[in-house]
């Protein structure tokens, strides 16, 4: 959680209050087909929101709304406090996107695919070209052909084309895909530094352990619903176990199923595995003690964001 710490928005600051982008009851159909239903999501400024769900659960066909290629079935979506139905291209405007593979010439550049689409864009002065490369770390490959890049180069320019236009709001789909775990840790940290500077960005990702060290908040989506929505935080809290070893079993599982801040309750063998924010070990222990059970052993251990994904989501994919 190292990462989170430096990355968060600084305490007191007016970082963070600001709602840059707010969907409300957002639904989308395709035939019988409920791609997305009824989702409420909200994003502040400066944070990376982490956007999570098996595939085929919405993440991309949300995306596609919210940068107005597809037609909500139902549901609002405001941008910056505007609707964007009624505000399309000045908010957009103000929105960079990377969705599924850039594309890019591959017999081009990369300083010179960023000059296509600077002036496709215009109003971009050349100065920004040689900035943004620079910001991605490819200034010095800026004159090698896009075809020759990595993977983890070519991703890196996808995010160097949306930093063109200086957006507040970054929207990536996957944007770790395919990538090495240097190319991962590269696309992290840059991530990282683009909140850092007060930009928004939200992340559609598989890739938890990222998801887990750089995002402040997240929302799990199963089927185009959404299952939760929490800090990092909270929900690694909340998939923190505890492995009781106790003599009467049948009385302790008694006892903790009586405590609303217990969630599931599984008996292995000789032990009882209980979720249980990790603030409440102790209370669980006094719990047991004041019905004179006293356990044998606690072990307490927490699970990574992926096992707490996989819990929530049933561990299956969406398809
Ligand atoms: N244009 C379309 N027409 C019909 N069905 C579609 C269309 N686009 C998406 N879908 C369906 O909507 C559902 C959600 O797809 P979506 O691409 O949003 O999921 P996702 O969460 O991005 O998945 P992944 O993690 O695989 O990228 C899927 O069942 C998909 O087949
Ligand atoms: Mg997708």
């Amino acid at each position: 959680m190292k990462t989170q710490a430096i990355t968060a928005p600084v305490p007191g600051s007016d970082m963070g209050h600001e709602i840059v982008l707010r969907t409300t009851g957002l639904s989308k159909r395709f035939g019988k087909l409920e791609a997305v239903k009824d989702l409420n999501l909200e994003l502040r400024r400066g944070e990376v929101f982490g956007f999570l769900g098996p595939n085929g659960s919405g993440k991309s066909t949300t995306v596609g709304m919210i940068l107005g290629l597809i037609e909500p079935t139902a549901g609002n979506i405001e941008l910056f406090g505007l609707n964007l139905r009624d505000n399309l291209w000045s908010v957009l405007r103000r929105v960079g996107a990377v969705v599924e593979a850039p594309a890019f010439y591959p017999y081009l550049s990369g300083w010179d695919n960023l000059e296509v689409l600077a002036t496709a864009t215009g109003g971009v002065p050349k100065s920004r070209i040689a900035e943004v490369l620079e910001r991605v770390n490819l200034k010095d490959r800026a004159s090698d052909p896009y075809g020759h890049y990595s993977m983890g180069m070519k991703q890196r320019l996808g995010i160097a084309s949306t930093l063109l236009r200086d957006p507040e709001l970054i929207i990536l789909d996957e944007p770790a895909n395919g990538l090495d775990p240097a190319g991962t840790k590269e696309v992290r940290d840059l991530i990282a530094a683009l909140a850092r500077e007060g930009r928004t960005v939200f992340l559609c990702s598989h890739m938890l352990h990222e998801v887990e060290q750089i995002c402040h908040r997240v929302a799990v989506i199963k089927q185009g619903a959404m299952l939760t929505s929490a800090p990092v935080d909270e929900l690694l809290n909340r998939g923190h176990m505890l492995r009781i070893a106790v003599a009467d079993i049948a009385s302790a599982e008694e006892v903790l199923k009586k405590l609303p801040w217990v969630g599931s309750i599984k008996r292995e063998d000789s032990y009882l595995a209980v979720a249980v924010p990790k603030d409440r070990s102790s209370q669980v222990a006094e719990a047991l003690a004041e019905q004179r059970i006293f356990p044998s052993e606690m072990i307490s251990h927490s699970l990574s964001l992926e096992n707490v994904f996989l819990e929530l989501t049933g561990g299956k994919s969406g398809d």
